[in-house]
C-alpha cells in the first residue's frame, strides 16, 4: 500500500525523523484554520499518490492564512495525472539551503535492501539516475545488521553529501531506517531531504510503501487505507478477505491462483474482441482452498457489480480438487439463496486438473440455473464473451 505524504510524514514523526509542523485539510476553511495556527508562511500541498505534484501546480507557497485558503481552494479537486485531490497538507514553510535525496527500498533483483542517496535532490531522481548515474549512490544494506551510524555515514558519503551535512544527517538516516523496519515498509523515500541555512536537516517530503504481507502484525496500518479512492466493490471484497480488483469490462472472472486469473483475463479480453469488445470486469483470485463460503462471497461481490453481464469460473484443480470446487459452487448457490440473493446472470464454468471429471459430473447433476460447463479455457472464454454480448443487446 502506498501512503499519502501526510501519512508518511506522521510515521516519520513517530520514529524521530525531523519534519515540519502541519496538518491535513479537506476544505479551504480548514486550510485557513491550520495556516492561522501555524502562523507565518505555509506551503499547501496536494495529497495524491503520484509524483510531480509541484510541476502540476499542486505545491504552493502562501504568505498568510487567506492565501493558504485560496491555494487550497485551487488545489482541492484538481486532477494530477488521473488522481483527484481530496486533501491538502498545510505545512510550515522552510528556508532551504540545499536539497538532497535519500531512500531505503527492497531491491528485489538482488534479494536485499538498498539505500539510495544523492546530493542532488528535489529534482526527479529517475532523471538523475538515467542522465548522471554517478550522482546517485546505490548501497546494499545487510538486512541482519541494518543501518547504524557508521553505515548511515557511509551511505551519505557515497551519495556525495557535503562533509558538514553528514554529521547532522546521520541521525535522520538511522531514524528513516527505523521507519523502514518498524513499519514493514518496502520503500521509504525522502525527496527533498533539506539542509536549512542554520544547518538543520529535515524531511520536506515523504513517500512510503508498506508491505501488505505484514498486515497481520501491523494492526495500525488498516486505518491508513484510503477510503476516498478505494472502489466500493474493492472495499466490500477486502472486508470478505478476497483478492479482488475492479476492472472496466462486463465479464465477471473467478479463478484459483493469481497466475491462472491473470491469463484468464488475457484470454477473455481476446475472445471478447469477436463479440463487440466485451472485456473482463474484475480480477478475483479465490486462492487454493475454494470452499463454498469463499465461492459464495466471490460470486456475491461479482454480482454486486451492475456492469457484469456474464461470469466465468475458471478453476484448475490442484490440492483442492475439482470435485470439492464443484461442491463449493453448488453450496455457494444454496448459500446465496439462503441470503435471499439470486444468481441472475449466466455462469460459465471450466473445471480442469485434479478430479476434473468428477467435478464436472457433480456440477452437471446439480443442474444449477444459468450454469453451463465448457471444458477448455479458450472455449469457456468464447462462450462467456458471447453470453455477455447477448446480454448487452
Ligand atoms: N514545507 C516546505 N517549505 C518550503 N519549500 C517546500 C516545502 N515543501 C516543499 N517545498 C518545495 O517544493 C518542492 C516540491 O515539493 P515536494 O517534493 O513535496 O513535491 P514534488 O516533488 O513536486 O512532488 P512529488 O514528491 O510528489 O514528486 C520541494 O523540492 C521544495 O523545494
Ligand atoms: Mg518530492
Amino acid at each position: 500500500m502506498d501512503l499519502f505524504e501526510y501519512q508518511a510524514r506522521n510515521l516519520f514523526a513517530k520514529h524521530g525523523v525531523p519534519v515540519l509542523p502541519g496538518a491535513v485539510a479537506r476544505t479551504a476553511d480548514e486550510a485557513r484554520a491550520i495556516a492561522t495556527q501555524l502562523g507565518g508562511q505555509v506551503v499547501v500541498k496536494a495529497q495524491v499518490k503520484t509524483g510531480g505534484r509541484g510541476k502540476a501546480g499542486g505545491v504552493r507557497l502562501a504568505a498568510d492564512p487567506a492565501e493558504a485558503a485560496s491555494h487550497a481552494a485551487a488545489i482541492l479537486g484538481m486532477d494530477i495525472k488521473g488522481h483527484r485531490v481530496h486533501q491538502v497538507l498545510v505545512t510550515a514553510a522552510s528556508e532551504i539551503a540545499e536539497e538532497y535525496y535519500l531512500s531505503f527500498l527492497l531491491d528485489r533483483a538482488n534479494r536485499t535492501f538498498m539505500a539510495m542517496a544523492s546530493r542532488e535532490g528535489g529534482v526527479e531522481i529517475e532523471q538523475v539516475a538515467v542522465e548522471r548515474p554517478e550522482a546517485l549512490a546505490l548501497v546494499p544494506i545487510n538486512p541482519l545488521t541494518g543501518v547504524d551510524q557508521d553505515i548511515a555515514r557511509e551511505v551519505l558519503n557515497q551519495g556525495g553529501f557535503p562533509a558538514e551535512v553528514i554529521e547532522a544527517a546521520v541521525d535522520v538516516v538511522t531514524a528513516l531506517w527505523r521507519v523502514f523496519v518498524a513499519e514493514d515498509a518496502t520503500l521509504v523515500e525522502v525527496n527533498p531531504l533539506v539542509r536549512t541555512p542554520d544547518g538543520t536537516v529535515l524531511a520536506l517530503d515523504g513517500k512510503v510503501t508498506l508491505d501488505d504481507n505484514a498486515e497481520f502484525r501491523q494492526p495500525g496500518h488498516a486505518e491508513l487505507v484510503d477510503s476516498d479512492t478505494t472502489d466500493p466493490l474493492e472495499r466490500a471484497a477486502r472486508e470478505r478477505d478476497l483478492n479482488y480488483v475492479k476492472l472496466d469490462g462486463e465479464i465477471g472472472i473467478i479463478g484459483n491462483g493469481a497466475g491462472l486469473v491473470m491469463s484468464t483475463l488475457d484470454v477473455v479480453a481476446y475472445a471478447g474482441e469477436a463479440h463487440g469488445g466485451v472485456r473482463p470486469a474484475n480480477f478475483l483470485d479465490i486462492g487454493g482452498g475454494a470452499s463454498a463460503e469463499v465461492m459464495a462471497n466471490g460470486l456475491e461481490i461479482i454480482l454486486l457489480d451492475p456492469a457484469v453481464r456474464s461470469v466465468l469460473v475458471n478453476v484448475f484443480g490442484g490440492i483442492t480438487a475439482c470435485d470439492e470446487v464443484a461442491r463449493g459452487i453448488v453450496a455457494a448457490f444454496e448459500l446465496l439463496a439462503s441470503r435471499g440473493e439470486q444468481v441472475t446472470r449466466p455462469l460459465v464454468v471450466r473445471l480442469d486438473g485434479n478430479n476434473a471429471e468428477l467435478g464436472r459430473q457433480i456440477l452437471a447433476a446439480a443442474a444449477l440455473p444459468g450454469v453451463e460447463q465448457v471444458d477448455t479455457m479458450d472455449g469457456a472464454a468464447r462462450r462467456v464473451a458471447e453470453l455477455a454480448a447477448l446480454a448487452g443487446v
